[in-house]
């Protein structure tokens, strides 16, 4: 035996790891989690309900082809069952469209700052990441996204709203740009936070793909649905694209807790708007008293507001986190706060309060 290493593949060495949002400590520490995006709300009834049902049937595998739930969405956005792809997360959707469309000499071009797993999964998907940076009003900059587009591009994403900045592309610029783009090009509109858009100017990703091959859409149960620790998520894509992403599943990856909840979430969506209805006010108290304080907060559409704080960020997040909430800082550039509970909220308004008095003192 000799004393080498099994050889891996050499993209791994440069790719950044995922950084989760800090947990809430408890006892002493903070109580409350801003960091993850996450839904303050626990499940609805009959979703814990249909989740508790399929916990009886652990020793069986999930329904692969998730039969229920691909039914349910076909039907809820008018789409064959055909342009249906499900996943372990939209994250693991996104995943998956790496894998169907990009390799070692391809290119991926998305807008940076953005979701923090697209520089993780297209350098393992051996492809080259094209960051095209957001403008100064932290938005996607479409025209410097067209022109970083070479015929070395396979796939972009456009997050919308983004993630962290809460900043969204509208109808006029995204048709614009998709009218672009190369039609062997894939664009993946990824819309995890989709339901909490209030601004009727920002376009439905699904009446855009209807009548564009190129066109994937990306949504998930993990954020206004509530069900993060279930792990789903789909795509909704024409034939050819949805059939790859199908073959490239993991087989079973999706449970059938997942899939019953999800199923049952869908049942309960008027229910759940009303709670992804309270989200919005609150996001709307919070910008709008931020502001009041002296900050600049980017309008977000997203259950998030971001504050840029450039060298300031980590000291912001560790005040933060003395008051009792944690939030999610980036380095050198601003925090991501998740709109939450009121009681969280308020605690998180106090503290940059009163971060805010001491710097302009
Ligand atoms: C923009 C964006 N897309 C996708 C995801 C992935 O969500 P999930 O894998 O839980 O569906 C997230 C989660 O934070 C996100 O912010």
């Amino acid at each position: 035996m000799s004393g080498t290493n099994p050889r891996l593949r050499a993209v791994l060495d440069d790719i950044p790891a995922y950084v989760p949002g800090k947990a809430a400590a408890g006892g002493n520490g903070p109580a409350f989690k801003l960091s993850s995006n996450e839904n303050p709300y626990p499940p609805l009834p009959g979703v814990m309900e249909s989740a508790l049902a399929a916990a009886g049937s652990l020793n069986r595998y999930p329904d692969l082809a998730a039969t229920g739930l691909v039914q349910a969405l076909a039907e809820r956005f008018a789409v064959p069952v055909s342009h249906l792809a499900t996943g372990t997360g939209s994250v693991g959707v996104a995943q998956q469209l790496l894998q169907i469309t990009a390799q070692a000499g391809d290119e991926v071009v998305y807008a940076w700052r953005s979701f923090e797993a697209y520089p993780i999964i297209t350098r393992i998907s051996g492809a080259k990441a094209v960051e095209v940076p957001l403008t100064g009003d932290e938005e996607h900059d479409l025209d410097a996204m067209l022109a970083a587009i070479t015929e070395r591009t396979r796939l972009v994403f456009v997050c919308n709203p983004n993630n962290p900045t809460g900043t969204v592309v509208r109808k006029a610029a995204l048709e614009r740009f998709l009218d672009r783009v190369p039609s062997d090009v894939l664009v993946v509109l990824d819309e995890a936070y989709r339901e909490f858009i209030r601004d009727p100017e920002v376009p439905d990703g699904v009446e855009l793909y209807r009548d564009r091959p190129n066109v994937c859409v990306l949504r998930t149960f993990s954020k206004a649905y509530g069900l993060a620790g279930l792990r789903i998520g789909f795509a909704i894509a024409h034939e050819p694209v949805a059939a790859a992403l199908r073959k490239t599943a993991v087989p079973f990856g999706v449970s059938q807790l997942a899939q019953d909840a999800a199923v049952a979430s869908l049942a309960a969506e008027s229910a759940l708007l009303e709670r992804v209805d309270a989200l919005v006010a609150e996001r709307a108290r919070i910008a709008g008293e931020l502001r009041a304080q002296g900050w600049t907060v980017p309008e977000t559409q997203a259950n998030f507001v971001w504050l840029w704080l450039g060298e300031r960020t980590l000291d912001f997040a560790a005040a933060c986190e003395r008051a009792g909430v944690v939030v999610r800082p980036f380095v050198g550039e601003g925090v991501r706060v998740t709109v939450a509970e009121t009681e969280a909220n308020d605690i998180f308004l106090s503290a940059a309060a009163s971060y805010r008095k001491e710097l302009d003192r």
